[in-house]
C-alpha cells in the first residue's frame, strides 16, 4: 500500500499573485489537481501539506481520500514531510510537489514498480538536464547514488553534474519515520532538507535506487507565470497529440485548447482558435471552428459549428450552428436544425429540422419540429419581474420581425405574419396577423 504526501506549504512569491501557485489553472484544472490525479493512480490516499495561512487549498478539495496537514513554518522540505507523517497508514510513502503538473502517471507507476522490484528503502526520480540551474545535483560514487547536493551548497565541481533531483521520491515508511529526525539545518539556507535523507539512508546501509528519465519537461515547477505558460503548452500538446493519434484532425493545433476531460469521436475536424472545455463530447464527423468555444456540451454526429459559443447544451446530429451564434445554458437543439448568424438561444428546446437562420432571440421556450423562425424574431420572455415560457408546435411558420410575448402557445402549423406581435395563444392552422397597415401620400416629398 502507498500513501502520497504532496508538498504545498512553500511560498508563491515569484508568481506575484493573491492565491497559491498550486491553485492557478491549466486548461480548466488547478495545478495541484494534476498532481492529485498522479497520486490517485498509484496510492490509496493523499495527504496535502499546507501552510498555516493557506485555507484556500483546504476549502477547494472535499474528497474523503484527501487529507490535509499543516506545516507551521516553511523551514524546509524535510519538515514539510514530517508534518504529514502522522497521517500515513501504508508501507510506502510517495512524495510529490504540488507545483509539478506535467508529471506523467506512467512515470510514477514505473517509479513505484522499481521501488518494490528492487526492494529499495528509498527510490528517487532523477532527470538529466543540460542547464540544471538551481536544482539539487545527484552525486554518484562508482555509479551508485551517494547523496543529493543542493545547488546553493554545491562546489564548482558538483555544479557541473547534469543529473538532477526531481523532488519526487518513494520511501519505506518505517525507515523514513525512524530516520527523518537525523536531518539537521546545517547548510547555507539553514533549511531542513528532505534530500539529506539520501545520504542518511546510505550510511544506514539501506538500499537507495533511482529511476532516471530524460524528459525534463515532466518536472517543471510552476513558480512564475512563465512556468505556468510553459506547463500549459506541454499539457496542451499532449492532449492534442492524443486526439490526433485517435483520428481527429486539428488545424493549427497550437491555437486549439482542449481540456483534459473532453471526448472527441473519429473523423472530427477542429479548426484554429477553438477551445473545448469541461465535459464536452463531440461525436464523429463533426467540424468545429474556427473561433469556437464549447463548454460542457454534447454534440451529435456530423454537427458543424463555426465562430460561435455553445455553453452547457445539447446539439443533435447534422445540425449547423453559426457563424456568430450564442447558445446559452440548458438549450437542447434537435437534429438537422440550422442556427444561423446573430442568433441567441437560452434555456430552450428546438425539435428536429427547425430553422432559426438570422438575428433572433429564443429564450425560455419550447419549439417543435420543422418550424421556420423568420429573421428578427424575438421571444419576449421577461416582463421586468419574471421569466415566462412559450410553446411553438410543429410546422409553424413565423414571419420576420415577430415578437412572441410569453407565455403563449402557438398551435400546430399556424402561420404568423411578418411584423406581428403575438400576445395570445394562436390556434392550430390559423393565420395570426397584427400590424399597422401602411398608407401612402402621393407626391408628399415634393410638397413638404
Ligand atoms: C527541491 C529539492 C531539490 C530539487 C527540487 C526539484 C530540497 C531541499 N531540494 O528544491 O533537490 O532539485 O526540489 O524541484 O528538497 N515546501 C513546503 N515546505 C517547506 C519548503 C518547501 O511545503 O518548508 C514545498 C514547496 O511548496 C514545493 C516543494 O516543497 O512544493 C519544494 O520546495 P522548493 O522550495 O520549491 O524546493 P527547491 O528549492 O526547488
Ligand atoms: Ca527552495
Amino acid at each position: 500500500m502507498i500513501n502520497t504526501i504532496i508538498l504545498a506549504a512553500g511560498g508563491s512569491k515569484r508568481l506575484k499573485s493573491k492565491k497559491s501557485k498550486v491553485l492557478h489553472e491549466i486548461l480548466g484544472k488547478k495545478v495541484i489537481e494534476y498532481v492529485i490525479d498522479v497520486s490517485r493512480s498509484v496510492s490509496d490516499y493523499t495527504i496535502i501539506i499546507v501552510s498555516n495561512s493557506d485555507k484556500e487549498i483546504q476549502s477547494t478539495f472535499s474528497d474523503k481520500n484527501i487529507k490535509f496537514a499543516v506545516q507551521k513554518e516553511a523551514i524546509g522540505t524535510q519538515n514539510a514531510v514530517k508534518s504529514g507523517l502522522h497521517l500515513v497508514n501504508a508501507k510506502s510513502v510517495l512524495v510529490l510537489c504540488g507545483d509539478t503538473p506535467t508529471l506523467k502517471e506512467e512515470t510514477i507507476k514505473k517509479l513505484c514498480e522499481i521501488h518494490s522490484e528492487e526492494s529499495n528503502k528509498l527510490t528517487m526520480l532523477s532527470v538529466y538536464m543540460n542547464e540544471p540551474a538551481s536544482y539539487g545535483r545527484v552525486k554518484r560514487i562508482d555509479g551508485l547514488i551517494d547523496s543529493i547536493v543542493e545547488s546553493k551548497d554545491a562546489s564548482e565541481e558538483e555544479l557541473k553534474i547534469k543529473e538532477i533531483n526531481s523532488g519526487v521520491y518513494i520511501f519505506d515508511y518505517a525507515e523514513l519515520s525512524r530516520l527523518i529526525d537525523r536531518v539537521t539545518n546545517d547548510n547555507v539556507q539553514k533549511e531542513y532538507y528532505l534530500t539529506d535523507l539520501v545520504k542518511i539512508f546510505k550510511e544506514e546501509g539501506l538500499k537507495v535506487g533511482a529511476l532516471v528519465i530524460d524528459d525534463s519537461t515532466e518536472i517543471i515547477g510552476v513558480n512564475n507565470r512563465l512556468d505556468l505558460h510553459n506547463a500549459t503548452k506541454i499539457i496542451q500538446k499532449r492532449i492534442n497529440e492524443k486526439h490526433m493519434l485517435n483520428g481527429v484532425t486539428l488545424i493549427n493545433p497550437d491555437s486549439i485548447f482542449i481540456e483534459p476531460d473532453v471526448k472527441i469521436g473519429r473523423d472530427v475536424t477542429i479548426k484554429q482558435c477553438t477551445e473545448l472545455k469541461g465535459t464536452t463530447i463531440v461525436s464523429e464527423d463533426s467540424v468545429i471552428g474556427p473561433n469556437v468555444t464549447i463548454e460542457n456540451s454534447v454534440l451529435g454526429l456530423g454537427v458543424e459549428v463555426r465562430d460561435s459559443t455553445v455553453l452547457n447544451s445539447k446539439i443533435g446530429d447534422n445540425t449547423k450552428v453559426g457563424p456568430y451564434a450564442y447558445i446559452r445554458p440548458n438549450s437542447n437543439i434537435g437534429q438537422s436544425c440550422k442556427i444561423g448568424d446573430f442568433v441567441e438561444i437560452k434555456n430552450s428546446t428546438l425539435g428536429d429540422a427547425t430553422k432559426v437562420s438570422h438575428l433572433s432571440y429564443i429564450g425560455d421556450s419550447d419549439l417543435g419540429e420543422n418550424i421556420n423562425v423568420g429573421c428578427g424574431t424575438i421571444f419576449v420572455n421577461y416582463d421586468g419581474k419574471n421569466k415566462h415560457r412559450s410553446i411553438v408546435e410543429d410546422n409553424v411558420f413565423i414571419g420576420c420581425n415577430t415578437n412572441i410575448v410569453s407565455p403563449v402557445r402557438i398551435g400546430k402549423g399556424a402561420f404568423i405574419a411578418a411584423g406581428t406581435t403575438v400576445t395570445k395563444d394562436v390556434e392550430s392552422g390559423a393565420l395570426c396577423i397584427g400590424r399597422v397597415r401602411e398608407t401612402q401620400r402621393k407626391d408628399w416629398v415634393k410638397k413638404k
